[in-house]
């Protein structure tokens, strides 16, 4: 497989330092080494452009959403990065950065694929608005747009309109939403599998099932955006919104590897390594570690 890496040098969507430094350490835990061990060419397309912004313009764009127009500015430049990717047949690799880069990604890759299905494994929802939101960071927001729930500044990134269908979202892991999270999980019937339902269904009845409804939905791709907090507190503490009670490594495997087998799965983020935060890269190499598997599988 041919994959563009790109990266996304950004914190403003998690307002917290340390967040858009991780393409540089993933680089320097020599992520492109380790996908070419499996006969990948791997082209590195280096980090976007991510403009500076003062902590005093914080709420200069948006009342309720800190860092609006740069986070926009980039995540449409990021959108057609991967797009181009898709459409020269390569398979984007997305790395952060915080997870608002999902905002760009997933509005590149549908507008290449009519039924994409976005598999969003994380503690978080990002399912927010910002009028749902309890820390106007932009980072708990951007599946929410993608679903074309929001602010018309988010949800039009890119192109306007609705980028995945409710029914093709399906969240992994989670174990900290906020009230409006919940609701709108409810009232758009999302595939929510919680820490609590992996736990009572198992993780393979779960993936058996988000593989037989990829198929029922005849969906034509995969975009997969990976949080590094759906992993338990205690292996991520690089991360700038750990939670505890969260998934094992053999869980995220597993998952990853029956999501490959389907062959759906075109493009990928990694999301959330905050270096500052990070002891003895613990964080950055457990990042590594699950790059190394998902890259093994990938044909
Ligand atoms: N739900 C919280 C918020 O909206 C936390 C979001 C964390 N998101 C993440 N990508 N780590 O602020
Ligand atoms: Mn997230
Ligand atoms: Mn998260
Ligand atoms: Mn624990």
């Amino acid at each position: 497989m041919n994959i563009s890496l790109i990266g996304v040098p950004m914190n403003y969507g998690c307002d917290r330092e340390g967040a858009q430094y991780g393409p540089e350490k993933l680089r320097e835990k020599k992520i492109v080494e380790v996908i070419k061990k499996y006969n990948h060419s791997i082209y590195d397309f280096g980090n976007l452009y991510v403009p500076k912004v003062s902590e005093e313009e914080k709420y200069a764009f948006h009342k309720k959403m800190k860092y609006l127009k740069p986070i926009v500015e980039v995540n449409t430049n990021l959108a057609h990065n991967v797009y181009s990717a898709l459409a020269a047949g390569n398979f984007p690799f997305v790395i952060g950065g915080d997870h608002s880069l999902g905002l760009g990604s997933i509005a590149g890759a549908s507008k290449f694929y009519d039924n994409l299905a976005v598999v969003w494994i994380d503690a978080h929802g990002d399912i927010n608005t910002h009028e749902t939101s309890p820390s106007g960071n932009v980072h708990g927001m951007p599946l929410a747009a993608a679903m074309g729930v929001g602010c018309p500044s988010l949800t039009d990134v890119y192109y306007k309109g609705i980028k995945v269908k409710p029914q093709n979202v399906f969240i992994i892991g989670a174990r900290d939403l906020d009230e409006g999270e919940i609701q709108l999980a409810k009232e758009k019937n999302l595939n929510l599998y919680t820490m609590d339902d992996i736990k009572t269904i198992g993780v393979n009845a779960m993936v058996e099932e988000i593989t037989r409804k990829l198929k029922e939905n005849n969906v034509e791709a995969v975009h997969m955006s990976f949080d590094l907090d759906a992993l338990d507190s205690e292996i991520v503490p690089g991360t700038g919104t750990p939670v505890r009670d969260g998934m094992t490594m053999d869980e995220v495997k597993y998952v990853f590897k029956h999501l490959m087998d389907t062959q759906l799965v075109k493009s990928m983020d990694l999301v959330e390594l905050n270096t500052h935060l990070d002891q003895d890269d613990v964080t950055a190499e457990v990042a590594i570690e699950l790059v190394d598997w998902a890259f093994q599988l990938i044909a």
